[in-house]
């Protein structure tokens, strides 16, 4: 089974692909969160494939994504191959660390780890990538996801493909620590371009936005950037700096796709 977190498809986009040559089942761990449970439990089938495919949030995997492995217990682990796939716009620091000792504590090994570079998705400080250079992007995505498929198919074991990054000691330990204390969405707000549809509410990965004709933060979010990101009239705004910016969304993923509360 193939978890997976994504605001904007990046990681959904390399979950699937992954999921499909594996013949994994793909597994939203935002859906799961979000429903509350103090504990998720999965019984494993031999020779079942786990994998955990995330983007990179300053240099580490989404808190929410460690929780998640916290509260997960996999039933007849027998040593099962598990690898670890993080899409980024550059580099992960010391991020495959940060899961595999995650993993120990909870007595699984990982036995592979990735990073995929993919057009970044954060406009907050600096700004998307031009059309052409995400392009080429995913086109290099696409043959290291194809490499992860054959690492996997052959279940090499410490097996490590990944940009870390100059000094990635800084980047995850130093860092890491100072973007998730300014975790809050004061930032957050609307122009009157708003028309109230409420697609950021359903992409929304923590259930943090409310829209009651216009869209209200609760205090904490993931930053994941969906909201930002997939508003169809780019009516939502984080400080003084990115109305001018560009915005992304993968293009081989559906917004449905990306929906966290799906239309019943
Ligand atoms: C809050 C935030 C922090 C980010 N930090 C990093 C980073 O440290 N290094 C990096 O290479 N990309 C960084 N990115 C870019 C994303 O990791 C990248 O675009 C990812 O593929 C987005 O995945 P998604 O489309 O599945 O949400 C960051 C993006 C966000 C929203």
């Amino acid at each position: 089974m193939i978890f997976y977190f994504s605001g904007t498809g990046n990681s959904l986009y390399t979950a699937k692909a992954i999921a499909q040559h594996t013949k994994e089942d793909l597994i939203s761990i935002a859906a799961l969160m979000n429903d509350g449970k103090a504990s998720f439990e999965y019984t494993l089938k031999d020779d079942e494939i786990i994998g955990f495919v995330y983007p990179i949030y300053a240099w580490a995997p989404p808190k929410m994504v460690m929780k998640f492995i916290e509260k997960l217990s996999l039933k007849n682990y027998k040593n099962n191959y598990i690898f670890t796939a993080a899409t980024c716009g550059g580099n992960i620091g010391n991020t495959i660390k940060v899961m595999a000792d995650g993993l120990k504590k909870k007595n699984l090994k990982l036995q592979s780890g990735f990073s995929v570079v993919m057009p970044s998705n954060y406009m907050v400080m600096g700004n998307v990538e031009p059309k052409e250079i995400a392009e080429k992007k995913l086109i290099g995505a696409d043959e290291r996801i194809k490499s992860i498929c054959r690492i996997i198919d052959d279940r090499r074991e410490d097996v490590y493909e990944v940009e870390k990054g100059s000094m990635p000691w800084v980047l995850t330990s130093v860092i890491n620590p100072l973007f998730n204390m300014g975790k809050g969405t004061k930032k957050f707000y609307t122009t009157d371009k708003c028309t109230g549809c409420g697609l950021c509410e359903s992409v929304c990965t923590c259930r943090t936005i409310k829209v009651n004709g216009k869209p209200v933060w609760a205090k904490d979010c993931n930053q994941c950037l969906a909201c930002i990101n997939l508003c169809p009239v780019h009516a939502i705004q984080y400080g003084k700096g990115t109305e001018k910016k560009g915005r992304y969304k993968n293009p081989n993923v559906s917004i449905n796709e990306l929906k966290v509360i799906k239309q019943s």
